[in-house]
């Protein structure tokens, strides 16, 4: 059954063809990405509901003597600052690496996380593409939070992380599903990246096809988007610009109506709260 109206379905493919006729989609730049990243996120409950799933089922796991830990894509270090705090409250020691072409948000990380630097604690990153660099049989943990989408060849980096993985060690991928909300993202990201984006579907036949166990968990989550329409503030254009990848106002004006009638249509009213739901699928596998 599909998951959109019969309005809905014609709404994203007029959006779609749109979208085909402009000429380049600018990505958004460093800081401006990492600034509506963090917006974007402090609006969502999203991020709070996979912390907790991750304090409970992962680090409250892992072993208590030492850990290395590697997060592709860890932008502003927002997510991993608080997966430290976990494991330092239970490990003896943490090495803890992100990976980060940013450079922005990789200052950014090594700030946030060095507040946590001491004895017990090492924290670096490398501001770089995941690829650059090979690792075998070094982690105990990687994580790719929300970052594998922007990947060339995801095939090849989740293979590489399973090699960078010591045996025992685990691979988390969180990924969203290919639903409502990142239905316009995904127009936009085939056109910068000049490929199909990838979901949660995509991790799935990945690690079918490879022959390797995995478990799968959804976690819902909604995105407060009351500032995001008619007189919207900085922040509610923040937040739609990280929904569509680009400047909405560079865009003209007609893809942009339809694109905040598409956004309308998939939102709900929670009490005051204008929410749009931003679910999302954790993928865990073990190097055996
Ligand atoms: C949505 S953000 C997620 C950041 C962080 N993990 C979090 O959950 O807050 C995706 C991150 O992936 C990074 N990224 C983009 N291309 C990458 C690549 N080729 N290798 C590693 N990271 C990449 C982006 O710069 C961005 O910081």
């Amino acid at each position: 059954m599909s998951l959109y109206t019969a309005h809905q379905s014609k709404m994203i493919g007029s959006i779609d063809r749109a979208v085909t006729g402009l000429g380049e989609i600018h990505p958004l730049n460093n800081s401006y990405y990492a600034q509506c990243l963090e917006i974007f996120e402090a609006n969502s409950d999203q991020r709070p509901g996979l912390l907790g799933w991750f304090e409970a089922n992962v680090v409250s796991k892992m072993s208590q003597d030492a850990n290395t830990i590697l997060s592709v894509g860890c932008g502003t270090g927002a997510f991993d600052e608080r997966i430290l705090g976990y494991a330092r409250a239970r490990m003896n020691q943490v090495r803890y690496l992100g990976i980060e072409p940013n450079e922005i948000s990789a200052a950014e990380f090594l700030q946030a996380m060095g507040s946590q630097r001491c004895d017990q604690v090492d924290v670096s990153v490398l501001v770089q593409r995941f690829g650059e660099q090979t690792f075998e049989n070094e982690f105990d943990l990687i994580l790719f939070v929300q970052s594998i989408y922007y990947l060339e060849d995801r095939n090849d980096a989740i293979d590489a992380a399973m090699r960078a993985l010591k045996p025992g060690g685990e691979l988390i991928i969180v990924i969203a599903p290919d639903e409502e909300l990142n239905t316009i993202a995904n127009l936009m990201w085939q056109r910068q990246m000049e490929q199909k984006s990838w979901f949660s579907d995509n991790v799935r036949a990945h690690f079918d096809a490879r022959g390797l166990d995995y478990e799968e968990t959804r976690v819902n989550a909604n995105l407060n988007v009351n500032e995001c329409f008619g007189e919207s503030t900085e922040e509610g254009r923040n937040i739609v610009d990280f929904i569509v990848q680009t400047r909405a106002d560079q865009l003209p004006t007609g893809l942009r109506n339809d694109i905040s009638e598409f956004l309308m249509s998939i939102s709900e009213e929670q009490g005051t709260t204008t929410c749009l739901p931003h679910p999302v699928d954790i993928f865990r596998c073990k190097k055996g």
